[in-house]
Parts: structure tokens; sequence; C-alpha cells
């Protein structure tokens, strides 16, 4: 099979997390660059990645590189490409142009030369799913790229209504990682909302393809090989583990939250696993000796009561909880944070246009390989 160039996209700040994953998966190549992680994989390998990484945001695949003085010259290279294997002219395309230092500026205009060099109508409708194209130019240096995911990935297909402030299962994912979480410990989520954290957790611990529930763009692509798809999806079935599992705990204030944290996880296939109750964190007793608690409390002014919240999560963290490793998201801010626990490590991030940070403690040694270091700063 034909190795090709392949571009994960990740959330800011979480690239080192994402490296990693894909090097647990098995692809060695992963490099962590501005805004992703490069590597490189056959056919068999982009449905594999888009199956089962748990904190990638997209996977692109590197169509072609090359230098293009201007229009003309783009136009020429652009039609010598060998679009057979990849775009299927009776769908749409959607041209994403980025053009930096460069005297192709007329983003518009690069997607019109794209248009024709590669034979597809515009995506001017709704109608239809467009197959997304990605061209950087940059110092005249062109990227090509084909978007092999569709929905972002984050989209599991478990969620269908989601309380307030829902973090991005992809990014819960990562915390989750970023925590050492493995389904050895014993994992609370004490404001669970839609029940992210709890249903990810359950998917980490069994092994589950986090991508089993939904359609990629692969899927279209006119060189679509289903023999190959079936066969990653029967290897990833036969990894899923079903025995010693820690129990995964979900609960929150709201009687709402907690019905929606319940379908998300029946949804997913992993209703067994997590216990979901209605309770006030202030009220919570610790459910075994030592495990991972993970929180996305209410924070800044969006929601409202939460330095209470995080009064009662400081609490717990001191009390009961004592022995547990913890991981609490808050609002990045300079000085002292909202929670007001000293952190071992973190991650930082934006989620719906917020600054945020994902603090982590009581660590009790290395995890994820003693990763630090995220692409943004606090
Ligand atoms: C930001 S949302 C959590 C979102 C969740 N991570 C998700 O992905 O859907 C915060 C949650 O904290 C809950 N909450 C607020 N105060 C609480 C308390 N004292 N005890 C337990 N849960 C609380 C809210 O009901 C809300 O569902």
């Amino acid at each position: 099979m034909s190795e090709f160039d392949l571009f994960a996209v990740s959330t800011p700040g979480t690239s080192h997390i994402v490296e990693a994953e894909l090097k647990g998966l098995g692809f060695a190549s992963a490099s962590r660059t501005v805004g992703g992680v490069e590597l490189v994989g056959n056919l068999y390998d982009i449905y594999k990645l888009n199956l089962m990484s748990r904190t990638a945001g997209r996977i692109l695949v590197r169509l072609a590189t090359f230098q293009a003085s201007g229009y003309r010259s783009l136009e020429n290279k652009l039609k010598a490409l060998d679009w057979g294997a990849w775009l299927n002219r009776s769908i749409p395309l959607k041209p994403h142009v980025a053009c930096r230092k460069t005297r192709m500026i007329h983003s518009g205009r690069v997607g019109d030369i794209l248009l024709s060099a590669s034979g597809c109508t515009g995506a001017d409708t709704q109608d239809e799913t467009p197959q997304d194209l990605f061209v950087r130019i940059e110092d005249n240096r062109v990227t090509v790229s084909i978007d092999s995911t569709g929905d972002h990935l984050h989209m599991r297909g478990y969620r269908s209504h989601t309380g307030s402030a829902p973090i991005r299962e992809n990014l819960a994912a990562a915390c989750l990682l970023a925590l050492g979480y493995d389904g050895s410990q014993t994992l609370l989520d004490p404001c669970t909302g839609s029940g992210t954290f709890a249903v990810e957790a359950a998917l980490i611990a069994t092994n589950t393809p986090p991508g089993s529930l939904r359609h990629f763009a692969f899927e279209r692509f006119k060189g679509f090989d289903p023999g190959v798809w079936e066969k990653v999806k029967k290897v990833a079935q036969s990894q899923v583990k079903t025995t010693d599992i820690a129990p995964i705990y979900a609960s929150d204030i709201d009687p709402d939250a907690v019905a929606l944290a319940a379908r998300s996880a029946n949804r997913s296939g992993m209703g067994e696993l997590v216990s979901v109750a209605v309770c006030d964190m202030a009220e919570l007793e610790p459910p075994s000796e030592s495990g991972i608690l993970v929180a996305n409390p209410p924070y800044g002014h969006r929601l409202s009561g939460s330095k209470e919240v995080y009064r009662s999560l400081r609490s717990m963290l001191k009390g009961g909880f004592s022995g547990w490793r913890w991981g609490v998201i808050e609002l990045r801010k300079r000085g002292a944070g909202t929670l007001g626990l000293s952190e071992e490590e973190s991650l930082r991030f934006m989620a719906s246009g917020l600054p945020l940070v994902f603090l982590m403690g009581g660590l009790m040694g290395g995890l994820m390989g003693g990763m630090t270091g995220g692409d943004t700063e606090r």
C-alpha cells in the first residue's frame, strides 16, 4: 500500500498528548508541530486514525507540496495532480484557502483555480455535505490536503443534547490521558453535565474505538476500499476489553444533567459501566481510598455560583479525597486561580472562546511519560 504524509489536527495546547496517543497506537513517525501532529501512513492507517484517535480533531492527507510563483504555475501544477484516488467528482468541493507571504493573496481566485483543476463543482448549496480540500500557500510553497474526517472527530455521536458548557469529547479524552487514566483507577466526575468525562473514560477503559458510532469523509473518497475499512473495524473490535475495569461515577446537582449523562452513556454503549447520581458535590464521600477525580465545574461569569463550587472542590481534595489524583478545569487568568490548590502539571487550551487551564495534582509519578509542554502559554 502507498504511504502518505498525514496531519492530525489538534486542539491548541494538546499536541503533545495527541503525539503520545498516536505513538501508542503504533504510529512511530508521529511528531508534533504547530497545530497538530505529522505522521506517515497508508490507507489502512488513515481509516484507523479516524476510528481510533480519541484526542485528534481531524486527519488530513497531504496530496502535494510544491512551489508556485504565480496563479498560472499554481493552475498547471494543480492540474497535473493525480486526483483520481481521492476526489469524487459527483460530490461538490469546498476549498479552504490560506495565503501568507505570497503574491497569490486572493483566496477566492485560488479556490476557483482549484475547482477548475480538480474538475469538481463548488459547494454552493447546503444540500449535500461537500468534500473539504485545504490549500495553504506560504512563501509560494503550496500544500494541498484533503480532509479524511468530515465532521470534527469530537463528534462521536453519543451526545445528542448537551447541558451547560460541555467539554468537547476529544479534549475530555486528552485531559483523562494526561491524568494517566487507563481504566484501572476508580474515576469520579462530581459535576458531570452531559457525562462527557465519564463516557470518554469508559471508552478508554474498554479500549472501545471512539469513532465506532459515526461515518467519515474517507468513506466517500473515490478510492475508498470497503475491504480495508472492514478489516480496520474488525481488528479494533477484537481489542475491546470488558474485564478489570474500575468503577466510573458521574454525578451532578442538576437532575436534568444527570438524565443527559445517563443518555450519553447509554447511547455510547457504556451505560453499564457508568454509575450516575444526583448529588451536590459538597455531600460526596469518596467511593474508594484512591482514584482519579476529574471536573469541569461552572467557571467565569457564564455559570453562576462557580466560586462556591470551587470551594467545595477544594475542601474535597484537601479532605476525604486527599489520596486521589485530580484534574480540574478553570478559567485561565493571572495570579492565583479559583481552585486555590497548587498543581503539578497543567494543560492550557481555548474552549468555547475562553482561555482555560486543566490543573492536575496529586499525580504520584510520571503520567503519560512525564509529558509537559503544550503549545500555548498561560
Ligand atoms: C460546565 S458544566 C459541566 C459540563 C460537562 N463536563 C459536559 O461535558 O457536559 C458544570 C456542571 O456542574 C454542575 N454543578 C454546579 N454546581 C454543582 C454542585 N454543587 N454539585 C454538583 N454539580 C454541580 C452543573 O449542574 C453543570 O452541569
